[in-house]
Formats: structure tokens, C-alpha cells, sequence
């Protein structure tokens, strides 16, 4: 099976963002509206603890949340007291989420292509990366995303957590933790282990990394 085009992958994006529900638009589309929810609750409890449990308003964590789609991420851990910016190439999504408020910034633009006057404490993207099915747009966004991390900061980056390449139907390309290791090493980030969601059979996981350099 032939993957899709970049416009292809673009419309696709868009229209799963205008005909599916809150959760499931951006979730797994296997389970249904309530699990996507005990889905969605679990992993902002594990990106809790990738982020930390501190909330200081005087000094808030500026967060970068790439791949927002309908932004449940970004409002929740806004919700916290963080400042958080999300971006995603989704027009439909985006209007969804300004319409929502919330607290978080929000921008269109690939994970390649973003650019921030601040670095960030932590940066993720959650069921993002394997969706981009063209391989030097993988690479060049998980660079970017590394490059937007401040020293000692954390990037977590969800993918498969799969050995090696796979591709899964015609819109999911999975990357190894033989890709996701070395090229962040060589982006100064130090690997502190894959974080699997564990949730029914979902495959998924964060891949967490430090800025060490
Ligand atoms: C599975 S959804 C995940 C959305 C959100 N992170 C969540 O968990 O609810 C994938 C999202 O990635 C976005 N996306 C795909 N490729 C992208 C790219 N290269 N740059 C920015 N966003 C992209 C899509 O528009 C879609 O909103």
C-alpha cells in the first residue's frame, strides 16, 4: 500500500479533526469517546512526571506541546500554571482550539518549521512524529524539536516503541529506538528511557531525553 502524499496526509488531518469528537479526533480511533478519555488522563499523568510536579505562577515552565491537535494536552497542563505553545499543521484543529481557550498560545506550523524567541523546559509531542511519513521531515523535526529545548530541559517524543522502521497502513511510518537514540545524542540530549503508555493494547510510548550539551 502506497503511503499518502504530503496534501493527502494534510487533508486526511483535517477532516478526522472536523468529523471526530474531542478525543477520539486526535486519540486512538479503536476505542471509543469514554476510553480515548482513560486514555488521555493516563498520559498526562505520565507527562507529569516527565515535566515535574512543580508550578511556581512568578516563574511558570514555558512548554511546547508540537502537535497540539485539539489541544486536550495543551489545556490540561496549562491548567497547571505552565505557559504552554502549541502548534500543529491542522487549520481545523487549530480553529478548534482557539475557539476553546483555555490558556495556551497556539500556532500553525509543521515541527520543522517552528521557531521560538525562548527555549523551552520541556517540549513534546505526543502521536505526532509517526504520522510524518516522509523521512527527512522526520529527521529534520525531531532536530527542531531537540534544538528548542533549554540546558537540563526534557524532551519526551512518542512513537511506537518498536526496534526498528515499520510502516503501518498508509498513514503511519514507525521509527526505532535505533533512530530516535543516536540522533538525539547527537543533538546534545542524553536517552532516560522509553516511558510505554500501557494502556489495553496501544503500542505507543515516550521516548524522554535531557539536554545535557
Ligand atoms: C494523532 S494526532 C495527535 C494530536 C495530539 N497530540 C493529541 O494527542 O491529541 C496527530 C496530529 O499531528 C498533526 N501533524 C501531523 N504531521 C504534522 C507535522 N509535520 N507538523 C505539525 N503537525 C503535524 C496532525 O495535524 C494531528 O493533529
Amino acid at each position: 500500500m502506497g503511503l499518502l502524499s504530503a496534501e493527502e496526509n494534510a487533508a486526511y488531518w483535517n477532516a478526522r479533526h472536523q468529523r471526530e469528537g474531542d478525543l477520539r479526533s486526535g486519540g486512538d480511533m479503536s476505542f471509543d469517546e469514554p476510553t480515548n478519555r482513560m486514555f488521555y488522563i493516563l498520559r498526562l499523568s505520565l507527562l507529569l512526571d516527565i515535566v515535574g510536579h512543580q508550578s511556581d505562577p512568578v516563574a511558570p515552565l514555558f512548554l511546547l506541546d508540537a502537535g497540539c491537535g485539539k489541544g486536550w494536552f495543551s489545556r490540561e497542563l496549562a491548567r497547571f500554571g505552565h505557559q504552554v505553545d502549541g502548534i500543529d499543521a491542522s487549520e481545523s484543529a487549530l480553529a478548534y482550539c482557539r475557539e476553546r481557550g483555555g490558556g495556551a498560545r497556539y500556532f500553525q506550523s509543521s515541527l520543522s518549521g517552528w521557531r521560538s524567541p525562548w527555549l523551552y523546559d520541556v517540549v513534546l509531542s505526543v502521536d505526532v512524529l509517526f504520522h510524518i511519513l516522509d523521512d527527512d521531515e522526520w529527521e529534520r523535526s525531531v532536530r527542531n524539536l531537540a534544538s528548542l529545548v533549554r540546558l537540563r530541559g526534557r524532551l519526551a517524543l512518542a512513537d511506537w516503541g518498536e526496534d526498528g522502521d515499520r510502516t503501518y497502513g498508509n498513514y503511519q511510518v514507525v521509527r526505532g529506538r535505533n533512530r530516535y537514540v543516536p540522533l538525539a545524542r547527537e543533538c546534545g540530549l542524553r536517552f532516560d528511557g522509553w516511558r510505554p503508555y500501557a494502556f489495553r493494547g496501544n503500542p505507543n510510548g515516550f521516548y524522554v531525553f535531557t539536554r545535557t550539551g
